[in-house]
């Protein structure tokens, strides 16, 4: 595992290829595996060495607190309605996510989330597992894309408008693609 690790030059040219020159990208390993749990409202109940490592917080600071302390506030938030829409009927999602690290630097991540369930077969919370994701499908696809639905996000005045418009460009793109997000994802994993 590596976080924030690489020569200067290294980390200069991943910060010039993700677009974000004035913050540090954090990269990990790719035989690593980022892996939280949460209960059904998306609160942390495990995060692994290499989740804690990652996000620079301790065991301690994140065990009970909202998913979301991780968000990073260039991701859109249809994404995360997409995403709970789905594991919210037990069906898995993988997902293209940016997170933020406690002192503001930001990873990317290729995430699966799947539904847990208990011996009863009750849904009791969630589960994902997060592999670095390829850096060229990041920068050529995923950097554009998101940036537009961020982009139809913040020029609504009210959230919920922002949120339903850029939520219907990304079903519009994976009309046009003859895909839905998680093919589309996938096909892309395959690919890469
Ligand atoms: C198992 C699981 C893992 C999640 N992982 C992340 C994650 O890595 N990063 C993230 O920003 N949100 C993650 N979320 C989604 C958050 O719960 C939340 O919806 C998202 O951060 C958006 O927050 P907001 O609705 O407050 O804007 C995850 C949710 C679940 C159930």
């Amino acid at each position: 595992m590596f976080a924030g690790v690489g020569t200067k030059k290294e980390i200069k040219a991943k910060e010039h290829e993700y677009g974000h020159a004035n913050r540090s990208w954090v990269f990990f390993d790719r035989k690593d595996l980022i892996v939280s749990k949460t209960n059904l409202k998306g609160h942390l109940t495990y995060a692994n060495d290499i989740f804690i490592e990652i996000a620079g917080y301790t065991e301690e600071e994140v065990i009970g607190q909202p998913h979301n302390m991780i968000r990073h506030p260039d991701m859109p938030r249809c994404v995360f309605k997409l995403l709970w829409d789905t594991i919210q009927t037990g069906t898995e999602i993988f997902a293209y996510v940016m997170n933020m690290t406690k002192n503001g630097d930001h990873y990317w991540v290729l995430a699966h989330v799947t539904p847990s369930y208990d011996a009863s077969g009750s849904l009791v919370g969630y589960h994902s597992t997060r592999r670095v994701p390829n850096p060229n499908t990041i920068s050529n696809i995923i950097v554009p894309l998101y940036a537009d639905l961020s982009s139809i996000e913040r020029s609504t005045s009210s959230a919920k408008d922002g949120m339903q418009a850029s939520f219907d460009k990304l079903i519009e793109t994976l009309n046009e693609k003859e895909t839905e997000y998680d093919e589309f994802v996938s096909s892309l994993a395959r690919a890469a």
